[in-house]
């Protein structure tokens, strides 16, 4: 027996060393860590069970069976973080350049029906030069098998990509299924066709940092939502985003303990500026309203005209989505419809609650706009808020005009408590523009147009810059003191906590994507 220990002692100590000392050292010269190094700064410490240690490819083809690597490229298996179960496979550069062979996806697939079976999430590190390219088709399918098992996990558990190496080709196409994405500057990048395709078919001359890095997929594409300056802060932000959000879809996330205080926030009632054009930062009103540096914002240079993100709200998880007025005065447009329909979906897949904070001044008019698509992707942010069963409190701090003010998880597409600042100003448009329109003949026919149209501007603003013809309908529920937000926030989440709700039984609904 002693003879056979020493041999399985052996054989894992050969399989602890991936390609070889020289490809690890490689891999740090890129200022990269193996996939064993990344596993060790994940997971909290000595809890990664190993599985498939001993697996190795079945290919024969271009002198393959005399190269094996215990392995095959992927490190797979099960760990916790923070205590709580999550599965992990983690590509190795340093074999095959962590190309998938038929093997190395079936160690990945094997992974993704036990997250799923026992309800946990899953995790990828990726780092990989993309098909075996040895093996030709198997490669191909393999990547097909993990594609398919992304779409059945997706909703069931949370599935988070952190791309820490090239991930290239239809390679990208699992990340991009997978609920959140995060990259590493310079050492990561992520494209469908790589700068010598692109050179070769559209004569652009582009480096892979500029095509498809960190920064790019996180400003340009929304691919990415978070670019990191290291592997190791890539690490931090998976740990803190599995912080907010349960296990699976049948599970409600981690609460945290929370001592209820004097919840009033004073600052709330001088944050707003006196004029209604002047923009402020959104982040001020979320930073005073959620737990102190609970606020972990998602795509956060990405479509800045809405935030999103997570927070705790008296120990609690939730969803916000909030109008930036400071970029763009927060209207809504195609990338911010799009960045805030994913993350409402998210949220409600996952069972966490959603906040919505509302200044809005419409949906952003043009060519641009409409030829891309506004009506669709305007509609995608609509559709989610109203499928959404989750609990859901909007509070209207100042303008809620035209379309926007219905998709901005209005009373009417479903959302539960609906709170406005005196602030709020509920209407089809500004007053100044429906002025223009609906006293169009009076001003025209003036003898002072200026004044007459000031004149009529101000007695819509009379009408309806407040909120008190919509609470006068019940559209808004309470008009209360910025001061009392978080307060009133708390007790209706609380107060939400046991909400249920049937939908129409279906198959699935048709989104419009
Ligand atoms: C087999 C591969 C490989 C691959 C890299 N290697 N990619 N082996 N299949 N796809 C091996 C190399 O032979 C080398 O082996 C080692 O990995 C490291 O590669 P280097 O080229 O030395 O590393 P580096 O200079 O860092 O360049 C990394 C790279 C480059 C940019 C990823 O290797 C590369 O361009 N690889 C090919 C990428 C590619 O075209 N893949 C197919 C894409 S199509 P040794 O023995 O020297 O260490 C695709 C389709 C997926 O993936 C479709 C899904 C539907």
């Amino acid at each position: 027996m002693q003879n056979k220990i020493e041999e399985l002692g052996q054989k894992r100590a050969l399989a602890l060393q991936g390609g070889g000392t020289a490809r690890i050292e490689n891999q740090h010269r890129k200022g990269k860590l193996t996939a064993r190094e990344r596993i060790h700064f994940l997971l909290d410490e000595n809890t990664f069970e190993e599985i498939g240690m001993f697996v190795t490819h079945r290919s024969a083809d271009f002198g393959m069976d005399r190269e094996k690597y215990l392995g095959d490229g992927v490190v797979t298996g099960y760990g916790t973080i923070s205590g709580r179960l999550v599965y992990v496979f983690s590509q190795d550069f340093t074999v095959f350049g962590g190309s998938l062979s038929e093997t190395h996806a079936e160690k990945i697939c094997k992974l993704m029906d036990m997250a799923m079976k026992n309800g946990a999430p899953l995790i990828g590190l990726n780092d990989s030069g993309g098909a075996r390219i040895q093996e030709g088709v198997v490669s191909l399918g393999g990547y097909a098998d993990i594609f398919y098992r992304n779409v059945q996990a997706s909703g069931v558990v949370p599935q988070l990509s952190a791309i820490m190496g090239p991930c290239a080709g239809g390679a990208v196409y699992s990340p991009a299924i997978t609920d959140f994405i995060f990259m590493v500057e310079q050492t990561s990048y992520m494209f469908v066709t790589g700068p010598n395709v692109v050179k070769t078919v559209t004569h652009e001359e582009v480096t892979s940092e500029e095509l498809g890095g960190a920064s790019t997929h996180a400003t340009k594409s929304g691919v990415t939502h978070f670019a990191c300056g290291n592997e190791m802060e890539a690490i931090g932000y998976l740990k803190r985003v599995l912080s907010y959000i349960p296990q699976n879809c049948e599970d409600l996330p981690p609460v945290l303990e929370y001592i209820a205080n004097d919840e009033r926030r004073e600052a709330l009632n001088g944050l707003m500026p006196e004029s209604v054009n002047q923009p402020y930062d959104v982040r001020e009103i979320v930073d005073e309203l959620v737990d102190p540096d609970s606020f972990l914002e998602v795509h956060k240079n990405y479509a800045e005209n809405i935030v999103v993100g997570f927070a705790r709200l008296a120990g609690r998880s939730m969803g916000i989505v909030a109008n930036q007025p400071a970029y763009l005065a927060g209207v809504l447009d195609n990338s911010a419809s799009v960045k805030a329909a994913r993350f409402v979906r998210f949220c409600d897949c996952f069972n966490i609650p959603l906040l919505v904070l509302e200044d809005v001044p419409g949906f952003l008019p043009g060519t641009d706009q409409e030829w891309n698509g506004i009506i669709t992707n305007g509609a995608k942010l609509l559709y989610a808020f109203s499928e959404a069963t989750v609990p859901r409190i909007t509070v209207i701090t100042r303008k809620a005009y035209g379309g926007a003010y219905d998709v901005m998880n209005s009373k009417h597409i479903g959302a539960d408590l609906n709170y406005a600042w005196p602030s709020a100003e509920i209407a089809v448009m500004g007053a100044k523009g429906a002025a223009e329109i609906i006293f169009k003949r009076e001003i025209s026919t003036a003898e002072s147009p200026e004044e007459k149209w000031l004149e009529k501007e101000r007695l819509y603003s009379d009408i309806f810059a407040n909120p008190y013809r919509a609470a006068e309908r019940g559209f808004v529920d309470e008009v209360i003191e910025p001061s009392e937000t978080r307060l009133k926030l708390i007790k209706g989440f609380k107060m939400l906590e046991n909400k249920t709700v049937n939908l129409p039984r279906k198959k699935h609904g048709n989104i419009p994507l």
